[in-house]
């Protein structure tokens, strides 16, 4: 099998694009630098995007554009606001923005994580509708796309590659002042059904600055066809729903569905590593973990996580299958988040509250049912929790990806962990082998713990297995490969100059698929 690996992805995007530099701009940069009592210190944010993207940077040495949020990033750059990462080996060029702490405010605080999140995560009544919150996210994409043009201008014919929620309108600010340029942007989130994106005040300009994209990449084919259908009832569009692509003003837009994974062999390689290893006998010596069946939770401290939910199932297990009091503790990570926002620390203040509930009305001297570990852990720590755990919960109300699930599943080393997957996760798609979990139905949610447990030990290592070879061939190489395939071909079309219709198949997996075996359907990570 030819496996996706960063050496492979160079290739052919070289082969494919020659000299081309891939610029990519997002909201959160891979790299931070905080002031530590023993000086300047480098860390990684925890979510997904950073931590899938930097991986093909460093194979594709690209520039990276990104709000330099850290409190010591000012002092890292050059006088051009770059640095070259990962500090300890520079592979590529990460190009700084500066934001006023109103427009973090008003654009991250509030337009992006107030506004869009919930509203794209269809938890409509937490959303918040501001006017300076949009001025504030027009400016802040302003500025964003006058750093990537610059940055585009120092190079022949680049390609630029957006990302996320925070920067639907730069493509707009960017195709005005490089008509030709490649632009591609891709939704790391939901992309929600019309009933909820029409309650949006400003969803036409909204629309339009991402029509102003050549490709417009979504995790899956629901969340195309979520936009297909916003675009059908506000703009005045020509679509095309079996190639997916929009005629509009002019431009022809290609929409596709790819998936994002994480680099499996990387955290294999964390799981399996000497530090790790002594990492977890370390953490099987701790009293309260002794003997004890582990489960685990690792997110952001987010709502749209379901972690309060899951904190219900998990009251509801142990009320109603005693036998496993005192012989299963549940370790939950939640890494801090947007601690600004009230949403965020209201969240907060319940889970406590929720845990030491749970700890008081069931455990005793010797034994928590619930470990709250309530801080970002390092890759290493992360790992051996994953290694460890006997199964692992994502419980997410509503999720684009979620790449927890792919991470345990990488680093069970010796398969013997079960995954309960909420359905509306966009891993759900690819895992049919994790134990479904619909995590508003707390008593089947507590039931499948249970189920979870019980399984023989041979079936959940057929499940696992499955779904480690699966992910093994579906990792982020072959995420971005597709990614940069589908912007190839249509710079290829546009080159041509033929009409779109005539040209371009629709690029779902199975249509990247007749460009390259390894992309095929079977291929894809549908296990079992
Ligand atoms: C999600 C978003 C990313 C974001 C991450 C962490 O995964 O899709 O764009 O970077 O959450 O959130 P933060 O607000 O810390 O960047």
């Amino acid at each position: 099998m030819n496996l996706w690996t960063p050496k492979r992805v160079e290739t052919e995007f070289r082969a494919a694009f020659g000299g081309t530099k891939l610029i990519l701009v997002s909201n959160r940069e891979p790299y931070i630098h905080q002031d530590s009592p023993s000086g300047i210190r480098c860390e990684q944010p925890a979510g997904g995007l950073t931590s899938a993207l930097d991986p093909v940077m460093q194979a594709l040495a690209g520039v990276w554009v990104a709000w330099g949020s850290g409190k010591a990033d000012r002092r890292t750059v050059d006088r051009e606001d770059r640095i070259g990462v990962p500090p300890w080996d520079p592979s590529y060029m990460l190009r700084r923005v500066w934001l006023d702490p109103e427009d973090v405010e008003g654009y991250y605080n509030g337009f992006s994580n107030q506004t869009l999140w919930p509203l794209c995560h269809m938890l409509v009544e937490k959303a918040r509708f501001r006017r300076r919150y949009w001025e504030a996210y027009r400016k802040t994409n302003r500025l964003f796309a006058r750093v990537a043009v610059q940055e585009a201008s120092r190079h022949r014919d680049p390609i630029i590659w957006l990302q996320d929620y925070h920067l639907a309108l730069a493509p707009g600010e960017i195709r005005k002042r490089l008509p030709a340029a490649s632009i591609a942007l891709f939704w790391h989130i939901p992309w929600p059904a019309w009933e909820h994106f029409r309650i949006l005040p400003q969803k036409v300009q909204l629309l339009e600055g991402l029509l102003s994209c050549d490709l417009l990449g979504f995790h899956l084919d629901q969340f195309c066809d979520n936009f297909l259908e916003c675009v059908s009832r506000e703009l005045d569009a020509r679509i095309d729903p079996n190639r997916r692509t929009i005629s509009y003003r002019g431009r022809m837009i290609q929409l596709g569905a790819f998936p994002i994974s994480i680099d499996e062999r990387q955290f294999h390689a964390f799981a399996t590593s000497p530090r790790t290893e002594k990492r977890m006998k370390r953490l099987l010596a701790r009293p309260e973990l002794q003997g004890q069946l582990i489960g685990i939770g690792v997110d952001r401290m987010d709502y749209s996580k379901g972690i309060l939910e899951r904190l219900a199932a998990l009251d509801l297990f142990f009320k109603n299958y005693p036998q496993f009091r005192g012989k299963m503790t549940f370790i939950q990570v939640s890494a801090p988040s947007r601690t600004r926002i009230k949403a965020y620390q209201e969240l907060r203040a319940r889970v406590f509250q929720r845990i030491e509930k749970i700890n008081r009305r069931y455990g005793g001297k010797r034994w928590k049912p619930v470990l709250h570990i309530s801080e970002k852990l390092t890759q290493v720590d992360i790992a051996a929790y994953y290694r460890l755990a006997d199964f692992a919960i994502i419980s997410s109300l509503q999720d684009g990806m979620n790449l927890v699930a792919k991470e345990y599943i990488a680093c069970q080393v010796e398969e013997k962990g079960v995954i309960l997957l909420s359905e509306f996760a966009g891993a759900h798609e690819d895992m049919d082998l994790a134990l479904p979990i619909n995590p508003y139905d707390t008593e089947d949610f507590a039931w499948k713990i249970k189920s979870a447990l019980e399984l023989p030990a041979e079936e959940k290592k057929r499940r696992m297995r499955a779904m480690r070879i699966s992910l093994r061939s579906n990792n982020v190489y072959r995420w971005i490969g597709s990614n940069l395939r589908a912007i190839h071909q249509d710079r290829r079309r546009r080159q041509s100059n033929l009409p779109f219709s005539q040209k371009s198949p629709s690029l779902t997996d199975s249509s990247v698929a007749e460009l390259s075996p390894d992309l095929s359907p079977a291929g894809t990570s549908r296990a079992g």
